[in-house]
């Protein structure tokens, strides 16, 4: 029978690459939470309207990438091709602004996009956003840009590049997009075909094209920079001041332009050097519109959201994630040593120790060859004649030294075995 395979453009995220997802989850949710950020959880799927209003209807995302059906009432549903549409949904509906003062949260969470799948770019992916509803204090845009910095410097990864830009207000992008239109009009058909398309719909993303030819032409486009009110300029200006006095290296990229329709002012990517084509790890910047534009009240915010893919994808490269290892291997052999074995583990694993048993009840042999794959500090050893005594041996893999106890004194001296074993953790 034909086996059937996972969905073109999803994975398994299989055992061996846990701990990476682990690290990355632990290591961010610690941070934000230092900085008193919360976690919120927020549906997968949402009215297809909260996207198109959200995103926008002239993005790739809402246009080409998102999975949209019925449901059974004839209902629009879309799976979120990404977080920020959905919290500030949630901060509408639940009125967290009456909670006071400006809401800080992050999540974790499958996102969905049909795009074409390749190297760290799937149709599910996943994402760390953090979102900070409710100022639109510059301070504010460097506080979630240094979060982002830091999270990326505690993991450890490296090459890492901080492009900048502002994409200013309403107004400015208007003027903005005229002055780009004019520009790029009579090159119009050595533009690649997308781009010919975005002349109308979305200009300012031909500056994103990847096409070489546009490229050319883009490099000789107007800047944004210099369309940028005064009050937007100021902005910019203290977001660079800032990132400066924090000693957080930028680069300011007038072409930077999000894919979201909903940025105002700051916007910010930060790229591996490692990751060939797709080498965002985490992008975002200012909303100031967004939660007018879903109905609540005009409220500014700042976030940001990394790819979870992309990171394990560097973290694997730089060989940061470490293998779980148990504490104890035990292996048995005989009916009543197995009970016993059962029972054992069971307690140790109450005491605070990992406890991997061998539950195939072949010869001691293989037991003893899969307790040295699995790299436990010791290995607890019960055949049917230390049942019989109700004894247990432990073999200090590290040092092979022996040791026999009865099984209640073994439970008796769990704080010296824990001192053993993490004296063997840091040798
Ligand atoms: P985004 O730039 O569309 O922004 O996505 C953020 C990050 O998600 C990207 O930089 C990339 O690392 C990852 N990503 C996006 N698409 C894929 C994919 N198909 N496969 C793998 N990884 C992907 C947002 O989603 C905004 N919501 C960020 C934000 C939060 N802005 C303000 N608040």
């Amino acid at each position: 029978m034909a086996i059937i395979q996972a969905i073109r453009g999803t994975k398994d995220i299989l055992p061996q690459e846990i701990p990476y997802w682990q690290q990355v989850e632990t290591i961010a949710s610690q941070i934000l939470a230092r900085a008193m950020y919360q976690e919120i959880r927020c549906p997968i799927f949402e009215q297809t309207s909260l996207f198109e209003r959200g995103i926008g209807e002239a993005t790739d995302v809402v246009g080409k990438e998102m999975y949209t059906f019925c449901d059974r009432k004839d209902r629009s549903i879309t799976l979120r091709p990404e977080g920020t549409a959905g919290v500030v949904r949630a901060y509408i509906e639940h009125s967290l602004y009456s909670l006071g003062g400006v809401q800080r949260l992050w999540y974790k969470g499958a996102m969905f996009r049909y795009e074409r799948p390749q190297e760290g770019r799937q149709r599910q992916f996943h994402q760390i956003g953090v979102e900070l509803i409710g100022t639109d204090a510059p301070r504010s845009d460097v506080e979630v840009i240094a979060l982002a910095v830091d999270i990326l410097q505690a993991l450890g990864l490296k090459s890492l590049r901080l492009d900048l830009n502002s994409v200013g207000n309403k107004e400015d992008r208007s003027n903005y997009r005229e002055a780009l239109v004019n520009y790029f009009t009579p090159y119009k058909l050595d533009l690649d075909p997308d781009s010919q398309d975005r002349l109308t719909r979305n200009p300012l993303r031909i500056l994103d094209s990847k096409d070489a030819k546009t490229k050319e032409i883009a490099k000789n486009a107007p800047s944004i920079i210099n369309y940028l009110g005064v009050n937007s300029r100021k902005h910019f200006e203290q977001v660079q001041q800032l990132l400066t006095d924090l000693k957080i290296e930028h680069k300011i990229n007038p072409c930077l332009v999000r894919g979201l329709d909903y940025y105002t002012h700051t916007a910010f990517e930060i790229q591996s050097d490692d990751l060939g084509s797709q080498s965002t790890v985490c992008g975002g910047g200012r909303y100031d519109g967004l939660v007018r534009e879903l109905g609540g009240t005009e409220t500014p915010a700042f976030g940001c959201a990394f790819g979870m893919e992309r990171l394990i994808l560097l973290l694997q490269q730089q060989g940061k994630a470490q293998k779980t290892k148990p504490d104890f291997y035990f292996v048995s052999k005989g009916e009543k040593a197995e009970a016993q074995a059962l029972i054992l583990a069971q307690k140790l694993r109450n005491l605070g120790f990992t406890v991997e048993l061998d539950l195939s009840g072949s010869a001691f042999g293989k037991q003893f060859k899969r307790a040295d794959r699995s790299e436990a500090y010791a290995c607890l050893i019960l055949g049917e004649e230390e049942a019989l005594i109700n004894n247990i041996n432990v073999k200090w893999m590290l040092s092979k030294k022996q040791e026999t106890f009865s099984q209640s004194k073994l439970l008796e001296i769990s704080d010296q075995l824990r001192q053993q074993i993490n004296e063997s953790k840091q040798n």
